[in-house]
């Protein structure tokens, strides 16, 4: 793990922290690789800026030179975000988060910026690091550092080492919430500080995949404090995973390769919730697009939503272009690259880069691997070339912007709601899992509704009293 040191540092005006080299190996253009290091402490008040030269938060970010900008993209975010909007406001009045520390491992985008700022006008002290290496947003954690104060830790395109070292550094400010997207901050507490953990009240997870770690760290007997699963809200889950991965993976597949969907034969491997709205995007720009399922319901579901439905080796042999959304591991592997056709497309839109068997890929490929456009590398396998786009890492992250605001604005609405019922509940919850609370789900739908001027039609009494009324029949 590289250490973060601190050092001081002035802004605007001042000394910028330095520019890390280039990582030239990288397949992408604005990624820094490993942390130069130094950092600085002592912030300019929380959602401040503008203040001259003020001392700022501890951070370790690719470029405060960034702040202008991702201020401009973290306001452009907040226009499409009304319902966190509506939070960010009670917040402010009722301060339910005072004194509370949150250490946040969330993707440092522009809607986590406006999370952040929603956390800390309740009162909580946030520190952030991010959830992955290459879904960082290096204008927007310059932004959060500058602007809005919040000590932060993410680079786009940092090695492994400094990835853990930026956990680690939100994890020395003794967070008693955590925030997390993958379960790696809840991981490093439990495996690497237990003796952090009783300061620990809660935490929220964001993810299928860190819910599921979760549930089995709960089912050891490992997990030491409750979770709230944001992910299974039915207004998180149907609308981000559905048609915030749907639209952003597209986004990303089309930004990093600019290929024409219509017409070509896409595999989508898992029809969970990502899986059903990257298939509909595709379907709905001309694709052919056939499922590979492990479950049968799903892969029912699959066949009467009107795809066909194979196992990875008849589909391995028939894509032009693979995406996978499983949260499983190694789905495409050796015997699949052998299969596919010169020229096909690989593509991760899972949490973790272990969906595609990147290890099989590397070997197979001798060394013969080239950066063939910003995002894309091609390996040479046999006489046939395959194109990996963002380092299968997810790819609306890794190749875009991530999800639009409009849908993360409902995520996170959850979120900031998640934390606040903590604040209040936390010591009545036992170390489990838990669902959001059903009040929560219903407001945010509510919200939401309200801020997109859609009225609900009221059932009448009568209609009241029938739904509840067992004697009645035909
Ligand atoms: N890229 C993003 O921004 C983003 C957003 C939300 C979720 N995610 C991640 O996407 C992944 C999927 O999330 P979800 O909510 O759709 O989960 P889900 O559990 O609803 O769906 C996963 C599906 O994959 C299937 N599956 C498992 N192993 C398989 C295999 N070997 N081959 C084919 N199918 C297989 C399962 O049966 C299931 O139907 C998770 O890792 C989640 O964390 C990513």
């Amino acid at each position: 793990m590289t250490e973060l040191h601190r050092r001081d540092q002035v802004l605007p005006g001042g000394p910028q922290a330095p520019v890390p080299a280039r990582d030239e190996g990288s397949a992408f253009e604005p990624a820094p690789a490993t942390s130069p290091g130094p950092t600085r402490a002592a912030a300019p008040a929380p959602g401040g800026g503008g203040a001259s030269s003020p001392r700022l938060v501890d951070h370790d970010v690719a470029d405060l030179a960034l702040a202008e900008a991702g201020v401009e993209r973290i306001e452009w975010a907040e226009r499409e975000m009304p319902v966190l909007a509506k939070i960010r406001e009670r917040f402010a009045a009722e301060r339910p988060l005072a004194g509370l520390r949150i250490g946040a491992c969330l993707h440092v985008t522009t809607e986590t910026a406006n999370l952040v700022r929603t956390l800390a006008a309740g009162g909580a002290e946030v520190a952030l690091a991010a959830s992955n290496p290459l879904s960082t947003q290096d204008d927007v954690a310059a932004a959060l550092v500058a602007r809005y104060g919040v000590p932060t830790f993410a680079r786009r395109g940092e090695d492994r080492a400094t990835y853990y070292a930026h956990l680690s550094a939100v994890a020395d400010r003794h967070p008693q919430i955590t925030m997390d997207d993958g379960c790696d901050l809840v991981s490093l507490l439990h495996s690497e500080r237990p003796g952090q953990l009783s300061e620990v009240l809660a935490g929220t997870e964001e993810t299928t995949t860190g819910v599921i770690r979760l549930r089995a760290m709960a089912a050891d007997g490992a997990l030491r404090y409750p979770v709230i699963a944001v992910n299974e809200a039915l207004t998180k889950h149907l609308f981000d995973n559905r048609y915030g991965t749907g639209q952003s993976t597209v986004d990303g597949i089309l930004r990093a390769t600019n290929i024409l969907l219509a017409g070509r034969n896409v595999v989508v491997a898992g029809y969970g919730w990502v899986g059903r709205g990257i298939a509909a995007r595709m379907a709905g720009m001309g694709a052919h697009v056939v499922v590979v399922e492990v479950d049968p319901v799903r892969a029912l579901e699959a066949l009467m939503d009107g795809y066909r439905v194979m196992t990875h080796a008849e589909a391995a042999g028939w894509g032009e272009l693979f995406v996978t959304a499983t949260g499983n591991r190694n789905v495409f592997r050796r015997e699949h690259f052998e299969r596919m056709r010169d020229g096909a497309i690989l593509a991760n839109a899972g949490h973790f880069d272990v969906e595609l068997d990147l290890a099989a890929l590397r070997s197979m490929a001798e060394g013969h691997v080239r950066r063939v456009r910003p995002g894309v590398e091609g390996f040479e396998i046999g006489g046939k070339e395959l194109f990996l786009v963002a380092e299968g890492r997810l790819v609306n992250l890794g190749a875009a912007e991530g999800h639009p605001a409009a849908v993360m604005d409902m995520s996170f609405a959850n979120q900031a709601l998640s934390v606040e019922y903590l604040a209040r509940h936390a010591a009545e919850l036992g170390p489990q899992v838990y669902t959001v609370p059903e009040a929560i789900d219903q407001e945010v739908a509510r919200l939401k509704l309200l801020a997109l001027g859609i009225e609900l039609e009221p059932l009448t009494e009568e209609q009241r009293a029938y739904l509840a009324d067992w004697r009645q029949g035909t």
